[in-house]
Order: C-alpha cells, then sequence, then structure tokens
C-alpha cells in the first residue's frame, strides 16, 4: 500500500486516498463481462469531473458486444508490429510497461468494456478551441479510472485508437466533428493492483515562486 497523506485521517478519507494510490495502469484483464451497472457508474463518475463554464462536451461510447470488441481489435493489431520495431526500453520499469501495452493488444478481443471517452469541440461559442475539449476528457477519463478502481475493476488509458483512427470511427459510427479523446479499457483484474511509481510530492511541488 502506498502510503497515504497524514491529513486523511477518517476511514472515508484513508479509503479515497488508498483508491486513488492504487489506481494503476490495469493491461491484464479477465475476459468476464462487467455489468450494465457497473458502467453505469463508471460514466457518473467520469461525469462528476469540471469542464470549462459546466459545458460537458464529453460522450461516452461503452463498446461490450464481442464482435464490435474484435472489430476494433483487429484494426488495432497491426500496430504490434510498430511497437516491436522500437528498440527495447532499457530499464526494468519500461520493460515491464512495453510487455504489459503488448499483452494489451494481444488480448484487446478479449477485454469485456472498451470504454472510448469523446468529446464536441464546441466551447467557446463561434471560437472553439480544443484544448477545452481534451481538458475536459481526461478529466472524465481519470475520474473513470480512479471509480473502476474503486469498484475492484482495472482499468487502462490507451491512445491505441489512433493507430486506425479512420477504421475505429467507422466501426464505431462516430460521427464527424466528434473527437476520440481516449479509449479506456476495462476489467476484472488478473494482477494485484499495488501502488501507483510517481515522484514524491516534493519534488514536483512549489509554493509562492519557482
Ligand atoms: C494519455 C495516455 C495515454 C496512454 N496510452 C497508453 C497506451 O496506448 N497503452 C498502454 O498500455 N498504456 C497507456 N497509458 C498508460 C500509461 O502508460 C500509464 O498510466 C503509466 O505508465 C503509469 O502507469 P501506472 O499508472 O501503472 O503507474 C496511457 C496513459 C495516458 C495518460
Amino acid at each position: 500500500m502506498s502510503q497515504v497523506p497524514a491529513p486523511a485521517s477518517t476511514a472515508a478519507q484513508v479509503a479515497v486516498f488508498e483508491t486513488l494510490g492504487t489506481a494503476r495502469a490495469m493491461r491484464y484483464l479477465r475476459a468476464d463481462p462487467v455489468p450494465a451497472g457497473h458502467v453505469e457508474a463508471i460514466v457518473w463518475a467520469a461525469t462528476r469531473a469540471s469542464s470549462a463554464d459546466n459545458t460537458q462536451p464529453w460522450r461516452f461510447l461503452a463498446v461490450t458486444d464481442a464482435g464490435q470488441r474484435q472489430r476494433i481489435a483487429a484494426a488495432i493489431a497491426p500496430f504490434r508490429q510498430v511497437i516491436c520495431a522500437m528498440p527495447e526500453p532499457s530499464g526494468p520499469t519500461a520493460a515491464r510497461t512495453r510487455r504489459g501495452a503488448e499483452h494489451l493488444i494481444d488480448s484487446l478481443g478479449s477485454v469485456p468494456l472498451l470504454l472510448f471517452i469523446c468529446g464536441l469541440n464546441d466551447y467557446p461559442e463561434g471560437d472553439p478551441q480544443e484544448r477545452y475539449l481534451w481538458s475536459a476528457v481526461f478529466a472524465a477519463a481519470q475520474n473513470a479510472v480512479v471509480a473502476a478502481r474503486a469498484l475492484g475493476l482495472g482499468a487502462v488509458f490507451s491512445m491505441l485508437h489512433v493507430a486506425a483512427p479512420a477504421e475505429i470511427r467507422s466501426i464505431l459510427g462516430v460521427p464527424a466533428g466528434v473527437k476520440i479523446g481516449v479509449m479506456l479499457a476495462i476489467g476484472w483484474p488478473q494482477r494485484p493492483f499495488g501502488p501507483v511509481a510517481r515522484k514524491p510530492v516534493g519534488e514536483v511541488l512549489r509554493y509562492d515562486h519557482w
């Protein structure tokens, strides 16, 4: 268990911090289905996120149908060769991440829930700027990852859809004008969560002046 910050003293506070501290990228997922109630709870949590002017530009596409998941996996599969052609990472952590990323591609068709978090580029009105759409989409995505963890589900961010953007849009029927931000792969974990490895707060926090 990662260290929970000292001010978290009530059981509820500790639970929240423990969930945040163990919501790690889970690329090893069982094929068992994710109940619809869990999907909706995750999207509920995602939609509690903040967005500019509360515009809530996010839209969610939960892919659970086996045929659709297979089609998406097949569209992304060639990207495995691109990863294989990259130089082998030097450190053990990066090498482990690489193995996990490869496993995710290989097993994608059996991941029970692929949650695409999309967004509308419509803010500010008359002069829309994508930064507002992306900030909302990724805030929602992080809430979704943490909510999945709270429910005992594993989740991992992925940008794998970028490997075959036109094909993925066509499979999913995403209308022109709707951007696909992230594909979360979600399912019951095959491995323990364990703490996330992050830089200490003291290394990244400054007060009052850089
Ligand atoms: C925007 C974004 C894109 C990501 N894309 C991928 C991906 O395509 N494939 C993958 O296996 N992990 C992906 N990840 C997961 C990160 O590699 C992971 O969160 C990071 O290595 C930290 O791992 P940890 O949370 O287990 O500590 C992505 C994460 C983010 C935030």
